[in-house]
């Protein structure tokens, strides 16, 4: 579908942002290491004092008796990735703020339970369409398929049983964890097995780099995306509301009430949505323009500022902490990418740090194919056919502002 961008390549783009970056490109080079005794590290050699550990442990046991595991992937920069084999997620992201002081920038939970009984997508893998298809329908190639509704009118986040809730298979990588999911064909009305793969890996800059990977053997549709809500204060300290978000998108999608494109691509000029200035993400987010009362707050695809079809891995976001000094930079292959202030947070849940989390306590940034494209001709096609190879690239890289 996409040509892959290589390695060689993106570690030359990143070089350009990161002081140093040229090092990025070492841990790439290391061989497979041989999976461990659980929860004993293992070391990826070959370089020069850099390398990143994978460790695995139990995490507990669904109700059917499926065994799940956590990995972390731990560098020698103070950063740690915590993954779980339930739905990919991502369960922590330990990382340091200006003075070396580590803190976990990912909303979550402490065990498995609340996880499957009620996370709001915290951190998952989410498939096989990212956000919403309109009414749960779509037409492909003559035949029209139907998902499950599942959020009001419509179809969100790959169904009632999306990538989210299903057990993934690890492989150990070097740097990072593969993991692999095959879809059968039908599997919440959707078209085609399809064969996936998602790779996470750590590197010694503190980015944390998905690759997404996935085939099928009849015409379908796909979009795959992280949800991982980031406070870059921490999570459970309260709002983003103070952290200052840029993004490199002129346009929108505006809504309807139901959270569906209207399918206009909208200036963000003058509007709240104008984060091409680096802004305060709390600054306008009760302005009562009507997309930001319909979402109550910002639940919103940015369309990217790049060449049609282009799908090089740039430099599409930037958060910033002022307090911690936490930066956040996002880069990615998609075309679009959405913005969610967490709104649905509505103290319910409790996190790690065992305090509740409300609306406008993290954000996302899911990268992503603009949503109910399968319904909108004039947006980037998410049709993928049997020929085809997927890919998508995200790569959040962590930094402190002043941090020697
Ligand atoms: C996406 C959607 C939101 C919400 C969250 C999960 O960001 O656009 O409306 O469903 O996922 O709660």
């Amino acid at each position: 579908m996409r040509p892959l961008v290589s390695r060689s390549k993106f570690f030359r783009a990143l070089a350009w942002i990161v002081p140093g970056g040229a090092l990025l490109g070492v841990s790439v080079v290391l061989a497979v290491m041989a999976f461990p005794a659980a929860a004993s590290p293992t070391h990826n050699r070959g370089h020069k004092g850099d390398g990143v550990t994978v460790s695995k442990a139990p995490y507990g046991t669904l109700a059917d008796g499926t065994a799940i595991d956590q990995y972390t992937l731990a560098n020698q920069h103070g950063m740690t990735v915590k993954i779980i084999t339930y739905g990919g997620i991502v369960t922590e992201i330990d990382t340091p703020d200006r003075h070396g002081k580590i803190a976990n920038v990912a909303l979550g939970f402490d065990n498995l339970a609340d996880y499957v009984a009620k996370s709001p997508y915290f951190g998952a893998i989410i498939g096989r369409y990212a956000n919403r298809i309109a009414k749960g329908t779509f037409t492909l190639d003559g035949t029209t398929y139907h998902l499950p509704i599942n959020n009001g009118v419509n179809s969100l986040h790959g169904g009632i049983m999306g990538f989210d809730k299903h057990v993934w298979s690890a492989t150990v990588v070097p740097d990072g964890l593969k993991l692999s999911y095959t879809s059968v064909d039908g599997e919440e009305g959707y078209p085609g097995t399809m064969k996936v793969d998602v790779t996470y890996t750590l590197t010694s800059k503190n980015a944390l780099r998905i690759d997404y990977h996935a085939t099928t053997d009849k015409a379908t549709i796909i979009n795959l995306t992280n949800h991982t809500y980031f406070n870059l204060a921490g999570e459970g300290s309260g709002d983003v509301f103070d952290q200052v978000l840029w993004l490199k998108a002129h346009n929108y999608t505006p809504v309807d009430a139901t959270l569906i494109p209207t399918g206009v691509i909208a200036p963000v000029a003058g509007t709240p949505f104008d984060f091409t200035k680096p802004t305060a993400i709390g600054l306008r987010i009760r302005e009562a323009d009507p997309q930001i009362v319909i979402a109550q707050g910002y639940d919103h695809n940015f369309v990217i500022d790049r060449p049609a079809g282009d799908s090089s891995l740039i430099l599409i976001s930037k958060a910033f902490d002022p307090a911690s000094g936490r930066v956040l930079k996002t880069w990615t292959t998609e075309p679009g990418v959405q913005l969610y202030t967490g709104n649905f947070l509505d103290g319910t849940l409790v996190g790690p740090s065992h305090h509740t989390y409300r609306q406008g306590d993290a954000f996302t940034l899911e990268t992503q194919h603009y949503p109910d494209s399968p319904n909108e001709p004039a947006f980037p096609s998410t049709v993928l056919r049997p020929s085809q190879t997927f890919t998508s690239t995200t790569v959040y890289a962590f930094s402190a502002d002043g941090h020697k």
